[in-house]
């Protein structure tokens, strides 16, 4: 599939957004290695902290189906610049997709930047530094 398409079903994935505290609607798109798409958008909550940003709704949502290769996710929100995931979702986006993830970011226009989740994560703490420290135990 082409990012460009992706993109627009990330930008349509925003009118699923539950934001009634920052009303800041932001929607996320994730394909898969076999071409399947899983939307999310960011829930909210009056508990501030417990609000689930697009990226892991969608990442999550697709874990659960049983999906383990990735390709993409693109990230669509209301700014006239490129969004960009939050640390969190970085994190959360390394460990269920991998760093070889391609993140397209999309802007207010509709204009689209890809970047490999590697560049916007690098030096990530993951699973191998945990299994390297459980095998010299
Ligand atoms: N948000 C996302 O869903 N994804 C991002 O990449 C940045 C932030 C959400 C969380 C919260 O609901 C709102 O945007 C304002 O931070």
């Amino acid at each position: 599939m082409e990012y460009k398409i992706l993109a627009e079903i990330a930008v349509e994935a925003k009118k699923l957004a539950y934001a009634p505290y920052s009303k800041f609607h932001v929607g996320a798109a994730l394909l898969t290695a076999d071409e399947t798409v899983y939307r999310g958008a960011n829930i909210e909550n009056a508990s501030y902290s417990l609000t689930v940003c697009a990226e892991r709704t969608a990442s999550f949502t697709a874990v659960l189906q049983g999906e383990t290769k990735f390709k993409a996710i693109a990230v669509a929100g209301d700014l006239d610049d490129f969004i960009t995931p939050c640390g969190a979702c970085r994190q959360v986006l390394i460990e269920l997709c991998g760093s070889e993830l391609d993140v397209v970011l999309v802007n207010s226009s509709n204009e689209i930047k890809v970047i490999k989740l590697e560049e916007l994560l690098p030096l990530s703490f993951g699973g191998d530094a945990l299994r390297e420290f459980q095998n010299n135990k």
